[in-house]
């Protein structure tokens, strides 16, 4: 188990570090980080490893009446000692039997089986939409936990 903290205006850049570690095709970058926590309801955590350095992140969006998980990623060599599964349960401690939904990469090997045994279901399928950057197009699953669509 890890501890996991809020995120605040402090942790952008770290932030954008561990997304760009996560997803080195399509890294955020700060300012673009910046923006999501600036948006009304933004909230997020990180998670430290062993040595108390950030290991994983989730971010995400209270809209009310449901909330949208933006983003999760764990550093690749922290990866399978379950921080990302302790991450999603934060994010459905805080949704408190709201709704929770997301959007995921249809071949996404790991973060599918994450999904799918936290309860979450799928609802949805979008083609085409992820662009990898060797122009490759990837269908997108949309996923809810939580009170149905
Ligand atoms: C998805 C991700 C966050 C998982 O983080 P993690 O800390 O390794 O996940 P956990 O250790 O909590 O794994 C929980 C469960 O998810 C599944 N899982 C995780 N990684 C897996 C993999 N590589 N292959 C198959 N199942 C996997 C397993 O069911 C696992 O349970 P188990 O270890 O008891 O078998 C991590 O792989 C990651 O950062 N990937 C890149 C970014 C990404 O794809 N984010 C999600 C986009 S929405």
């Amino acid at each position: 188990m890890s501890t996991l903290a809020a995120v605040g205006p402090g942790d952008i850049p770290v932030l954008a570090a561990l997304h760009a570690e996560s997803f080195p095709d399509e890294p955020w970058g700060e300012a673009a980080i910046a923006e999501i926590l600036a948006m009304p309801g933004a909230f997020g955590f990180l998670a430290d490893a062993d040595a108390g350095a950030p290991a994983g992140f989730l971010l995400a969006l209270d809209l009310g009446a449901e909330c949208e998980v933006l983003a999760l990623g764990v550093r690749p060599a922290l990866r399978r000692r379950g921080l990302g599964r302790q991450l999603v349960a934060q994010v459905l401690a805080v949704a408190a039997g709201r709704a929770v939904h997301l959007e995921v990469a249809e071949d996404n090997a790991a973060a599918l089986p994450l999904y799918l045994s936290a309860g979450f279901r799928v609802v949805g399928r979008r083609a085409d939409y992820y662009r990898r950057r060797d122009g490759a197009a990837a269908a997108a699953v949309l996923l809810r936990h939580g009170a149905p669509a």
